[in-house]
């Protein structure tokens, strides 16, 4: 008899996961046979969870939060946008293989381009934040060629480490990198990328409104609840308001196509989702 093929996401708390969700949609509309469920794993049991998981004929797993820097750390063969993110959000069992790839960040520039319909070439862009969050997507980011990508946060050292790692990146792709403090921002940008966590630790949103252009893209990589404050306060200021649903789901459809071979039809089942979370019928 055929195995099923097996897949989960792993992370800690994982409760929340809208991924089973999202790649069993991907598989009944690809006719992909495949399992997919969510692990709740001990923050010291990772390594042991993965082994495990693999001895029980699983393919590939999504590891978020607290696992994606450990990740890598278990593979075999590392993909270049993990090496430069130094995160992993992708995992991918093939015999005695492990191979590490992160797709957030390609998931977020494909929701900023194909569905928010927002180009990034030639753009001045603002992220904040330099935690995992930020590492992550600075990688594709630059590859979608800003003409500026400013890396703002709390504590400059992180923004710093950020951008010297990135700096031979951003000078092949003639993007303007530069690290800033919070407050040492004085110009206007076309898109800003909401990275911190400051809404889960109650605060309000890091920068001052000034940084908005008229009509800018203001783009929160959360969504629900901690995600409401920044979209209300980008509308409130004239900028076009986006969550991150659309990067969680096209970080799953480039997980899906790495795994499967197939890219699913992302933005069909992003409306899908959408309409679920907001109580309608999907
Ligand atoms: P994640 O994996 O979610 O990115 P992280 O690595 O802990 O988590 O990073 C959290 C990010 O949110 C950091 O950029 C952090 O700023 P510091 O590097 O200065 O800690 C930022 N952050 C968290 N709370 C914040 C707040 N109240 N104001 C501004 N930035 C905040």
């Amino acid at each position: 008899m055929k195995r099923t093929n097996l897949y989960c996401v792993m992370g800690h708390p994982v409760a929340h996961s809208q991924s089973p969700w999202i790649h069993a949609r991907f598989a009944e509309l690809t006719g992909q046979q495949l399992c997919y469920t969510r692990r709740d794993i001990a923050p010291d049991d990772f390594a042991r969870s993965v082994h495990a998981f693999i001895q029980e004929g699983g393919r590939g797993c999504n590891v978020t939060v607290p696992f994606k820097f450990q990740a890598a750390a278990l593979a075999t063969r590392v993909s270049a946008r993990a090496q430069l993110a130094q995160a992993c959000n992708t995992l991918t069992f093939e015999g005695d293989q492990i191979l590490a790839d992160n797709t957030d960040g390609a998931g977020l520039v494909h929701d900023i381009e194909h569905n928010a319909g927002v180009p990034l070439c030639g753009k001045r862009m603002l992220l904040i934040g330099a935690g995992g969050a930020a590492a992550g997507v600075l990688g594709p980011l630059l590859h979608a060629q800003p003409a500026q990508l400013c890396v703002a946060n709390r504590t400059l050292e992180r923004a710093t480490e950020l951008v010297v790692r990135h700096q031979a990146l951003a000078t092949l792709q003639k993007t303007e990198l530069s690290a800033h403090t919070l407050s040492g921002l004085d110009t206007q940008f076309d898109v800003i990328i909401n990275a911190t966590s400051s809404s889960l630790g109650g605060h309000g949103v890091p920068v001052a409104a000034r940084v908005l252009a008229p009509g800018a893209l203001a783009y929160d990589m959360m969504y629900g609840a901690p995600a409401q404050g920044f979209m209300d306060w980008a509308a409130r200021h004239g900028a076009q308001p986006r969550d991150g649903l659309g990067m969680l789901v096209g970080q799953a459809a480039q997980s899906f196509a790495i795994w499967r071979g197939v890219l699913p039809p992302a933005a069909q089942v992003l409306a899908e989702l959408r309409a679920r979370l907001n109580g309608g019928a999907a």
